[in-house]
């Protein structure tokens, strides 16, 4: 009998984690590899939210906070949810946690009871299954098709809804595809919710700001106001603000939902770390003209990835909305004979195969719930991406 918890058999640890692991152990190993399974900025924090973090040590601000997370974090966040989304939330409304991973599990554990459905498009962020077995849901696990821009369609949730749904998880712009809803399709899944009350919306609007071509952000709450008993938007610091380190996440939604999600946290993390909270207050509130630049930078580099990657046999490549991934299809390279007399048959083979023979490091889409697909990040330098894409173009022409 093992000495771990049963409830450990449930969950696979992070593949995403895992391929950016395996990557940097060839490279210390002296292997000529790029990186493109990380989901993180490759710029840095911007300098003023850095001095706030600075001031804050000076000023001694670096005492436990309260466990929803410092007042002036809260209001800061009130004010965010007014001015970007027209929400109107009450700061005993919201609750700050270790980044929205720990905020989507508080909201997990504070909600679920074994047996409680969460209805979970794919491709989705790797957590969100995971996190649900952690707390005794059941996912329920929807595919929708590259064809609808990976978006779950209102028949779909329609099909997937049973007396004991109790979750649908929304993630716009998507971590793994860059796709987004418009408010007509939220609109659209509202429609399809209100005839079901027992199901609440939890919306992870985490890539809100990293958006391309005039593509206008809104969230469900906003479009759809008759939800907004039912829905918990969560956001956070770490994408947009460059601020994956610093550990910054929250949600907003109904007072017991979040005063149970509060109890959660009492009993693990107390709070995030105060420093962290202030650098937040003055990146909530201060300068965020840096965004537009990352972002400009961010869609020459969809651009370059889209076009070259639909240059590789086998290969297609969907031009996404948001976020700094793009998930192409490799099915054109399945059933195909690598150069090493491999047939490939699954997509993770076929990340196998780039990081094996080219050095390129990829998430393979079985990890995210929906093959034969792959991930790529590109927030990585422009130059490593379009040696990365080269290098893809050759793998893919030397396939039999
Ligand atoms: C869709 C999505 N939600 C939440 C998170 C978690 O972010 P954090 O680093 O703030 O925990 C991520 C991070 O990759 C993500 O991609």
């Amino acid at each position: 009998m093992s000495f771990l918890a049963d409830r450990l058999a449930r969950v696979k640890p992070s593949a995403t984690v895992a391929v950016s692991t395996k990557a940097a152990e060839l490279k210390r190993a002296g292997h000529d590899v790029i990186g493109l399974g990380a989901g993180e900025p490759d710029f840095d924090t911007p300098e003023h939210i850095k001095e706030a973090a600075r001031q804050a040590m000076a000023e001694g601000k670096t005492k436990y906070a309260p466990v929803a997370g410092i007042p002036e974090l809260r209001e800061a966040i009130v004010a965010k949810l007014k001015r970007d989304n027209d929400l109107d939330y009450r700061p005993d409304q919201i609750t700050v946690g270790c980044g929205g991973k720990q905020t989507i599990y508080n909201a997990m554990m504070a909600s679920l009871n074994p047996g409680d459905e969460v209805i979970i498009p794919a491709p989705y962020w790797v957590s969100y299954t995971d996190i649900t077995l952690l707390a005794e849901g059941t996912p329920v696990v929807v595919d929708c098709l590259a064809e609808n821009g990976f978006r779950i369609t209102p028949e779909q949730l329609e099909a997937a809804i049973t007396p004991k749904s109790k979750w649908l998880l929304l993630n716009s712009p998507s971590n793994p595809t860059g796709s987004a809803y418009t408010a007509d399709h939220l609109k659209a899944l509202g429609e399809v919710l209100l005839r079901h009350p027992q199901v609440w919306v939890m919306t992870d609007d985490m890539y809100e700001f990293i958006v391309y071509d005039d593509f206008k952000f809104t969230t469900i709450a906003q479009v759809v106001p008759e939800l907004y008993d039912r829905t918990l938007t969560l956001n956070g610091l770490s994408k947009a603000y460059c601020m994956t380190g610093w550990r910054v996440g929250y949600a907003a939604g109904a007072t017991d939902l979040i005063k149970a999600m509060n109890k959660v946290q009492s009993q693990s993390t107390t709070s995030t770390c105060t420093i962290s909270q202030w650098a937040s207050v003055t990146a909530l509130n201060g300068d965020h003209s840096f965004i537009a630049k990352n972002n400009a930078v961010f869609r020459e580099r969809r651009d370059l990835v889209v076009s070259m990657l639909n240059q590789a046999n086998g290969i297609t490549c969907a031009s996404p909305e948001g976020a700094f991934y793009v998930y192409p299809s490799c099915a054109g390279a399945m059933g195909k004979k690598t150069p090493g007399g491999k047939t490939l048959q699954t997509d993770e083979d076929f990340v196998t195969f780039l990081l094996e023979d080219e050095g390129v490091a990829a998430v393979h889409g079985e990890a995210f719930g929906l093959s034969p697909f792959f991930r790529i990040s590109y927030a990585t330098s422009t130059a490593a991406l379009e040696d990365a894409c080269q290098r893809i173009q050759r793998a893919c022409g030397a396939l039999q």
